[in-house]
């Protein structure tokens, strides 16, 4: 693996901000492979030196992974001027990550949001080509039937004449129903229930491929995705 500065390293970490690291690297309590080290320009492999701070082993990750509970109310980008956005929700040392959202959830819809640091990994949860398939508890103002489950299976046409691949659509009782999707459209699950005469009141998305929400989380809770979380994404069952 490429080297790196002892500052960015720690910095990835998680463990401070770069500026604070520098203070924290020259005041003496970074060892580098058991010996000492001042110089936040020091170079080293993440993956072989053992880096500790006040005495305790700092494990590096290039990238990380985190499953958000989106509220309602909050939107899905990195930063915007007037509105809370889910970056906001991040504690401070996340924040320094680089996190952005794996595709994006409406302001009204709630539910499971990943965020990485990882475009690769964003991209192929995101790009229908990979079919990672997402699905949506819905509530909505209406009736649905087995012909809209059937227009859904063959790829419904929305109002503007946009064609969707084809979803599943599963009623669950009147007014509530799920809906699985491997593409985002814009609005995409409130266009197809809406143009089956069925506006949605309510939009929860529950999981993403086999990755289901964390249900204990509440809203704004997060949690640390690893290995297995990851390949949970791919490996829907
Ligand atoms: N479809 C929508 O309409 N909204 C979302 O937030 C996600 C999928």
């Amino acid at each position: 693996m490429p080297e790196i500065r002892l500052d960015r390293f720690l910095s990835e970490a998680g463990m401070a901000s770069r500026r604070a690291l520098k203070d924290i690297i020259r005041s003496g309590r970074v060892t580098v492979d058991g010996c000492a080290e001042t110089r936040p320009e020091t170079k080293l492999d993440p993956e072989r030196s053992a880096v500790c701070l006040d005495g305790k082993r700092v494990a590096y990750a290039q990238f990380r992974y985190f499953m958000l509970d989106k509220p309602v109310g909050v939107l899905t980008a990195t930063r915007d001027g007037r509105q809370k956005t889910v970056l906001d929700l991040l504690p401070p040392a996340l924040k320094r990550l680089g996190l952005f959202p794996v595709g994006r959830l409406d302001k009204d819809t709630s539910g499971l949001l990943l965020l990485t640091n990882d475009g690769d990994f964003a991209h192929r949860v995101i790009s229908p080509k990979f079919c990672v398939e997402k699905l949506y508890y819905a509530k909505v103002d209406g009736a649905l039937s087995a012909e809209d489950a059937a227009a859904f299976k063959q790829g419904l046409i929305l109002r503007d004449g946009a064609r969707c691949l084809p979803a599943a659509l599963e009623i669950l009782g009147e007014g509530a129903c799920l809906v699985k999707v491997r593409e985002g459209k814009y609005h995409q699950v409130r266009r197809m229930l809406a143009s089956r005469g069925a506006p949605v009141l309510e939009l929860r998305r529950l999981s993403v491929g086999g990755l289901v929400l964390d249900e204990n989380l509440g809203p704004g809770g997060l949690r640390e995705l690893f290995p297995g979380d990851l390949c949970r994404v791919f490996n829907a069952k």
